[in-house]
């Protein structure tokens, strides 16, 4: 089973993110200096995926053209002789190929993934990674799931434990663990209550997935919220196919949340060494108990 594609859907409203995100798409928000999804984007890449599909909006093309060239700037950085700010612009051109689609409308997360049906090719299995999701660790958290789909042969979704009271924000799972982290999915929810929630495991924005996920896509009504709901697609999938969900090594920055956004650009500055002892000094008067 050879992973090369992925799906990368950035076409939501972020209507958490607002007013930031009235005019800037929230993936293009940065953490430290990169935009969020530049982060999910070289996750790709260390994972093998370099053919990038992101489903889009109309006001999202700026996404597009962060991986294209600039070559007035290019012109600029190189009369400037600043050539280690063309390199860095030079290589965020050409680190994958891509291909946009438009979402016309923004009927939900599984809607996005169904609108890249024609562009994955044949029977290939695929990637989907969240586009405001970010995640780190020694192994790349696609990349853990991939190793897993192509050993077990089947669609993996990826899962973090959560705390209780938030079981609600998620789709979350139940299954048997057929070997450490691993589990055979039997029941998926999308943003349960808490008291009804199946286990604390939560899907977080990383998958990878066959083909036939695109006839349940067709086939199903529209889901909690009112929306084509990507959970509901991959019940059909553990019902027929099988489903797999792995549990993710590594941390997750939802950046959909004022919270963990600003905790991610702090985490990134921090891995600074230029910047630490600065960034430290200014923020301790701020804590309570700096
Ligand atoms: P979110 O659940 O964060 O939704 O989507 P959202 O609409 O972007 O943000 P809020 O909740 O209003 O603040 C998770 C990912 O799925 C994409 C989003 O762009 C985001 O990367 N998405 C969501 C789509 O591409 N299309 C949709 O219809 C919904």
């Amino acid at each position: 089973m050879n992973i090369h594609k992925v799906i990368i859907p950035v076409a939501g409203w972020g209507t958490r993110s607002l007013p930031a995100t009235k005019n800037i798409p929230k993936e293009m928000l940065p953490v430290y200096n990169k935009p969020v999804v530049q982060y999910v984007v070289e996750e790709a890449i260390a994972s093998g995926l370099n053919d990038v599909c992101f489903i889009t909006n109309r006001d999202k093309n700026v996404i597009e053209d962060h991986f294209d060239h600039n070559l007035q700037l290019e012109a600029v950085l190189e009369r400037a002789g600043k050539t280690q700010q063309l390199e860095v612009i030079r290589r965020v051109a050409t680190m994958i190929n891509c291909i946009s689609i438009r979402q016309k409308q923004q009927l939900g997360l599984g809607h996005a993934v169904l609108c890249a049906k024609e562009v994955m090719s044949g029977d290939e299995a695929f990637a989907v990674m969240v586009g405001d999701d970010l995640m780190f660790g020694m192994n790349p958290g696609i990349k853990q799931l991939i190793d897993v789909a192509q050993s077990e042969r089947l669609s993996v979704i990826g899962v973090m434990e959560v705390p209780q009271e938030h079981v609600s924000r998620y789709g979350i799972i139940s299954g048997t663990e057929i070997s450490p982290g691993i589990y055979q999915v039997e029941k998926l929810v999308e943003k349960p209550k808490i008291d009804e929630a199946p286990s604390r495991l939560a899907i977080v924005g990383r998958y990878v997935l066959s083909s036939s996920i695109f006839k349940h896509l067709e086939s199903i009504a529209p889901g909690h919220g009112g929306e084509i709901q990507l959970t509901d697609a991959l019940q059909l999938q553990a019902n027929t196919q099988g489903l797999l969900a792995v549990k993710i090594h590594g941390m997750r920055f939802d950046t959909g949340d004022w919270a963990e956004y600003l905790t991610a650009n702090i985490y990134f500055a921090l891995q600074e060494e230029e910047l630490r002892d600065d960034l430290i000094r200014h923020l301790r008067p701020l804590l309570p108990f700096g």
